[in-house]
Order: structure tokens, then sequence, then C-alpha cells
């Protein structure tokens, strides 16, 4: 590229609300980066539910349904606007997409000029780098901050990881929000080699890679797929795929297993079935959880939790680090893409919509026009 361009394509979320409140506009201007940023020209965008939650502002105490179809293509009527992120509110208009594959075009005048010109992913989490460990000053790349639905983004280089890898940018763009958070999630409940591990929602973005990095990590994984995408599940490396809702969970997994218990639950996915996962969970076990897809609200035995000595992990921010390891598994081939399918960034509320339907298993990626 000779001379960055002052304006670029990028989808613009306007308020809360539905499909509607995306406009994708192509006089949006480029950002210039500042103090210890760096300007990236986006190859690739990879799509969360995060994106539709923020934009529905299912987040707000208010709602309290699962993440389903016509929520999200609608939005819930009960949010309020202050109500709306995971923290703090949102700020519109907002560029929203956090898993960014592309290149460094610029740097601003207290950034690393090392990586200028290189290939890289964006780590999500922003963070206060004079105190990267304190929750509070975190923030979400694409929620608190603009993201990558854009031809260009420009982001503190601390969160900028160069990446040597074959895999094209589409298929790294699947990575980010999904796999951190899975990891985080497996790190929260200490899994490791000999654990069995029950992950709802295994052909989800997050679902998929608890197999995969459940299976680095040495441990066994029970499935919970939608029968038609079963077969691929078991490809991604579950060793048993139950149906998503079997009516006796402990009977179907000690017909699977030959054991009536797991030692993890890995969920995000929540909703009716949560009371059985928590009664399949061995004594001493652990739930971890990243998501309630199903619906937030679930009934909860407190006596199950203390009279099995249970231990639970909430898993949201990931520790500094963490997406650096991330990389190196990806960069080792110690974990493969799912990706399910791309579209152009300017069909993004397209796209969204046939996320909604749940049909695909792994991930959907977004490409900007070229620059
Ligand atoms: N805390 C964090 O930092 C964080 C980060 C990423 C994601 N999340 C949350 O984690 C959840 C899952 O994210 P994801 O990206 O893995 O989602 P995804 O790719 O949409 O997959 C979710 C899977 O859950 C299964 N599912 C089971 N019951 C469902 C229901 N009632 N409605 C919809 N799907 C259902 C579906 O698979 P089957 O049809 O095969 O059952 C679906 O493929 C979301 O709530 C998301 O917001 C949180």
């Amino acid at each position: 590229m000779t001379e960055l361009p002052k304006t670029m394509a990028a989808m613009v979320l306007t308020g809360h609300g539905g499909l509607d409140m995306l406009e994708y506009r192509e006089d949006w201007p480029v950002p210039v980066p500042e103090g210890d940023e760096v300007l990236i020209a986006v190859g690739a965008c990879g799509m969360n539910n995060t994106d539709i939650n923020t934009r529905t502002g299912w987040y707000s105490k208010t709602v309290r349904e699962g993440t389903h179809a016509e929520g999200g293509a609608k939005g819930f009527d009960e949010i309020t606007e202050e109500s709306g992120g995971w923290g703090a509110g949102l700020n519109f208009p907002r560029i929203q997409g956090a898993d960014v594959c592309g290149r460094v075009v610029d740097a601003g005048p207290e950034a690393d000029k090392s990586l200028m010109g290189k290939r890289v992913l964006i780590d999500t989490w922003l963070r206060d780098w004079s105190d990267p460990m304190n929750m509070d000053k975190c923030g979400y790349y694409g929620s608190e901050s603009d993201g990558g639905y854009a031809q260009f983004t420009s982001v503190s280089a601390r969160q900028v990881h160069a990446i040597e890898s074959g895999l094209s940018d589409a298929e790294l763009a699947t990575f980010a929000t999904s796999y951190v958070t899975a990891e985080n999630m497996l790190h929260r409940a200490n899994v490791g080699d000999g654990d069995t591990v029950l992950v709802p929602g295994a052909s989800g973005g997050v679902g998929s890679a608890l197999i995969q990095l459940s299976k680095r990590r040495g441990a066994s994984v029970v499935a919970l797929s939608g029968e038609s995408k079963a077969d691929q599940v078991r490809d991604v490396g579950a060793d048993w795929v139950l149906p998503r809702a079997p009516d006796d969970l402990r009977a179907a997994i000690e017909a699977a297993t030959g054991r009536a218990e797991v030692d993890v639950v890995a969920d995000v996915v929540g909703g009716d079935l949560w009371p059985q996962m928590i009664e399949v969970l061995c004594r001493g076990g652990r739930y971890t959880c990243a998501g309630a897809i199903a619906g937030p609200i679930v009934e909860f035995d407190l006596r199950t939790f203390y009279l099995n000595d249970h231990t639970y992990t909430g898993a949201t921010i990931v520790p500094p680090g963490m997406f650096a390891d991330l990389v190196g598994y990806i960069e080792r081939g110690e974990i493969k893409p799912l990706l399910a399918k791309t579209w152009p960034l300017a069909e993004l509320r397209e796209a969204q919509d046939a996320f909604l339907q749940k049909s695909h298993v792994g991930n959907f990626v977004v490409l900007p026009p070229e620059v």
C-alpha cells in the first residue's frame, strides 16, 4: 500500500436493537494511530455472540431469555441504553468485531515500530497497561473500543501479536474470542490429564475450542450437540457425542462412557439442562461457565453444590499472557481452525442472521473489501 486512504468501509452500530441498527458505510474515517497504537489493515474479522449480545443489549439483567434467533435479530424490548453492555454501557456509533487478522500499516509515535508490515492477531482484552491485572480496568476490543468490522482498525501495540502461519487470514480470524475464552475456562477449572470434561454447545465457536483445548491438556471430552452436527463434532476430537438435550443426561453419559459422572463441566449454554449438568459432576467436580446462550436464569440446588464439594468458576476476563500462549498453539499446529463460512463485510447482517440459526459448526468470518 503506497498511501493510506482517508476513508474506509465499515459496519457501524448506531444503537442497541435489531439488525437494522447496523449501517454499512463507505465514507467512515480511517482511524489515526495515537500514542502506542498501531493501525492494522483488516484482512478478516471473526464473528461472535458478543457482537449480537452487545447489539441487542442481552447482557442487561432485565433480559431473562437466552440469545435466541428472534431476539438476536430483532433485539429485546426490556433493555435500557445504560444497561446493555457486558460491563459499562456502550457508546455509539461503534464498530464491533473482535477477532481480527490483518497487517500493521502505520504506528503511533510511542508504538513498537518492529510490528510494521507484520501479519498480526489482536488480543481482544483492552487493559490499563500500568495496572494490567486489574479487572475493573479491562474492556473488550469491539465493545468498549472500535473493532474490526472495517478496512482499518487501530489498537494498542501491546495487544498486537505477530503470527507466523500458513493459515489464511479468514482461518486465523476464527481463533481469538472463542479459543482464549475456552482456554481461560479450562485454566479456571484446572483441567488436566485424565479429566473427563462435559461440553454442552460443542458445535459452537467456544464449544469446538473447548474440545480441542481439553484434548490438548490430555482430558477426554463428552460433547453435547445437535444431531445434524454430531459427526463434525466427533471429527473435531470429542471422544463421545451425545444429543444436545438428553432426557436423562446421567444415563446417557453412563451408557456412552461407562461412568455416570464427569470431572468438569465447561458450559456456555446454561438453560433448562443446567440442573442435570450439575447433577453429573462428581464429588469434588469443577463447573466453569463463560456463557448462557440457552438461558441465564437456572434452578440451583445449593445442596448439590456443597454436599459434593464442587468448585464453580466464572470465566470472562483472561489473564495477560494467555493470548500469547494461544498464538503459540496456532503456530505449532496444536489447534486447527473450524472455518464454517466467510461473508463480505457488507453482508454482516445476513451473516448474523445465518449465525443465529445455529446450523453450522465452528466459526463465521467476515472479509472487508481489500485495501
Ligand atoms: N465470557 C466470554 O468472554 C465469552 C466469550 C465468548 C462467548 N461467550 C458466550 O458463550 C456462548 C456461546 O458462544 P459461542 O460463540 O460458542 O456460540 P455459538 O458458536 O453460537 O455456539 C453455541 C452452541 O450452543 C448450542 N446450543 C444449545 N442450546 C442452545 C440454545 N437454546 N440456543 C442456541 N444454541 C444452543 C448450539 O449447538 P447445538 O445446536 O449443537 O446444541 C450452538 O451451536 C454465548 O452466550 C456467548 O455470548 C462468552
